[in-house]
């Protein structure tokens, strides 16, 4: 299991010492893009995963929240995300969106939102590295985690091993150490975490508090 601290929780006015204050800790962080249209808000777009990635050498996980966000992929890519993930509600030709991403070297992901069932993934599950499962709807940081995702959780674990994919699962949205183990044991293995790390006064003790969670 790994644990991805988004940055939407990070003071994005220190966001180079706020990713290097904990970069030692994780394998992974996690970049939410948003547009204003798919998501009721707007946060940061390629440049910032450019200029982090001259900051740290943490790898960048880029969690697209947008409409139709193929024609940004490219941006991405060069800009040096190692993994990108795009909503299957947002994609008019998915396959195509998957196909850039793995193109151009980074791990391709499709994120469903809450109301999204499982069985909106059986045509690409088979073509994807993983699965990003919404446990909150997607634009804020800080909301409560949705419970009935955990029965999704399972449908899709049960629909990778059932299409023979090699896919992991992702979740994000209101994980702490209470609902890490929950999503864990459902089937996830790749725990997005905001407002548990960054809201945290000793960050290092939160990531480890939240793997522990996952250990018992
Ligand atoms: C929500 C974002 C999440 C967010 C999670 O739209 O996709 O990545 O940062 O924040 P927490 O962990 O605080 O729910
Ligand atoms: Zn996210």
């Amino acid at each position: 299991m790994k644990i991805l601290p988004s940055i939407l929780s990070a003071n994005f006015a220190h966001l180079a010492g706020d990713v290097q204050e904990i970069e030692h800790d994780v394998d992974l962080i996690h970049v939410d893009v948003m547009d204003g249209h798919f998501v009721p808000n707007i946060t940061i777009g390629a440049p910032v995963v450019k200029a982090l990635k001259k900051e740290t050498h943490v790898a960048q996980d880029v969690h697209l929240m947008v409409e139709e966000p193929a024609g940004l992929l490219t941006d991405f890519l060069e800009a040096g995300a190692d993994m990108i993930s795009v909503h299957v509600e947002a994609c008019k030709h998915l396959h195509r969106a998957i196909q850039i991403i793995k193109d151009g070297g980074a791990k391709a992901g499709v994120v469903l939102n809450p109301s999204t069932p499982a069985s909106a993934l059986e045509a690409i599950v088979a073509d994807v590295d993983y699965v990003l499962v919404m446990t909150v709807d997607p634009g804020f940081g800080g909301q409560t985690f949705i419970y009935s995702m955990i029965d999704k959780i399972k449908a899709v674990h049960e629909l990778i091993i059932s299409k023979k994919s090699s896919a992991v699962i992702e979740v994000d949205g209101g994980i702490n150490a209470e609902t890490l183990p929950l999503c864990l044991e459902a089937g996830a293995s790749l725990f997005v975490a905001g407002s548990a790390v960054f809201n945290s006064k000793d960050r290092h003790a939160a990531i480890k508090a939240l793997i522990q969670s996952g250990n018992k």
